[in-house]
């Protein structure tokens, strides 16, 4: 398979490549030697425990590159994302000289590039990272865009960073070993980019429907539009400015609460939100009817794994606390068509009526207390 690269240009940080191929992973150093400035003596390749057989490939690629590759285990999953973990990852640094010319290699999933960013993004107010997404999500969504974080006080995200990478290298055949789970949540944000922001995914969901994720190449070729899309909303507002970049959030405000309340994988949820707020959409007079019909067929047919439903005064707490709520009225993400959204200022009531009426459309009576 041909190698793709997608640039992305934020307003703000330096432009940096997005290389997405079959079996680039093993190539890592001629790619960054060949399309990056970086000189790095020192090379940290932080990985966790799922991931370490690609963590060493990564680190032997890039022998030739730094004069010393040395790698850092994190802890799996949400458990590298606090202060603590990430302070022990700084402590590495500085306890083994690194310097602002050195690089940290990240290889794992949103989480491993959340919180090994966000030490990078510290660590002497920032040295250079590059990102290797090993899951679906990051690969179209977490790797791209440089927001790092990581959890505090029970609060997702809380403490954080705008700090963009200077390189992701997507291999899609490290994708070989992920879980179907953790798979069906890289779609629930490719479904997200097919109804606001990418009419050719579209097209191919509802050609190929959950083979988009079976065949390689159809595969491969939803991360490259899955990128572009990421791509051109950070490029347009990459510190969140201008409320563009809300149009990532199609599905997450009714997604967040329902992951959040059950536990579901994110992008699961988010699928499962698409679908809610498309319905969301069709009550306030956004979205035309047949497109949240058929958002709905293609969640379904995709197989989602659908949670009961939880009690919507709980649902409702959690949604009432979403970042585009602004007073008494929140910034709504609707679609309008297949690749078109909209981000509009709706009153929040109004709003969640509107997401009750969608959910219990979705849920039909089988509504269930947790
Ligand atoms: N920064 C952003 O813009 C952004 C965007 C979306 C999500 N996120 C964050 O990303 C995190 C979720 O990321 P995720 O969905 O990638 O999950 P994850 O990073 O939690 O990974 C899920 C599990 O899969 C394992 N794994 C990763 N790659 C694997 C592979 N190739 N084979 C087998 N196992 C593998 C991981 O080790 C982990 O156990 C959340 O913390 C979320 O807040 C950040
Ligand atoms: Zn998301």
């Amino acid at each position: 398979m041909r190698l793709n690269i997608v640039r992305v240009s934020p307003r703000y940080s330096r432009s940096y490549p997005v290389f997405i191929g079959s079996g680039i992973l093993g190539e890592l150093g001629e790619l960054l030697a060949s399309h990056t400035d970086l000189e790095p003596s020192r090379c940290l390749v932080a990985f966790q425990g799922p991931v370490a057989s690609l963590a060493s490939k990564a680190s032997s690629s890039l022998e030739g590159f730094c004069r010393a590759v040395d790698e850092y285990r994190l802890p799996d999953g949400e458990e590298a994302k606090s202060l603590e973990r990430v302070l022990e990852l700084v402590r590495y640094m500085h306890d083994h000289n690194y310097s602002r010319s050195d690089i940290v290699v990240i290889v794992g999933g949103g989480a491993a590039s959340d919180a090994a960013g966000m030490a990078a993004a510290l660590y002497k107010r920032g040295i250079p990272y590059i990102n290797i997404p090993t899951t679906l999500l990051s690969m179209v969504d977490a790797a791209i865009g440089g927001k790092v974080a990581v959890n505090y006080g029970g609060v997702k995200n809380v403490l954080g960073a705008f700090y963009q990478p200077s390189a992701v290298v997507e291999d899609v055949d490290t994708l070989s070993t992920l879980p179907w789970e953790e798979v069906l949540s890289g779609l629930g944000e490719i479904v997200k980019y097919a109804y606001t922001l990418n009419a050719k995914l579209h097209r191919m969901l509802r050609e190929h429907g959950v083979n988009v994720a079976k065949k390689p190449s159809l595969l491969a070729d939803a991360i490259v539009e899955g990128v572009k899309s990421k791509a051109r909303i950070v490029e347009l507002d990459e510190r969140e400015e201008y409320g563009v970049r809300e149009i990532l959030n199609f599905g997450h405000t009714f997604g967040h609460a329902l992951e959040a309340a059950t536990g579901i994988r994110h992008g699961i949820a988010v699928a499962w939100g698409c679908v809610v707020e498309a319905w969301a959409g069709v009550k306030l007079g956004y979205t035309p009817e047949r497109v949240a019909r058929e958002l709905e067929q293609l969640v379904e047919s995709m197989g989602f794994p659908k949670p009961g439903l939880p009690s919507f005064e709980r649902l409702e707490a959690l949604m009432r606390r979403d970042k585009k709520v602004r007073g008494e009225r929140i910034r709504g993400v609707f679609t309008l068509a297949p690749g078109r959204g909209a981000v509009i200022e709706v009153m929040l009531h109004e709003y969640l009526e509107a997401i009750r009426w969608g959910a219990s459309r979705v849920w039909g009576d089988k509504r269930e207390q947790h």
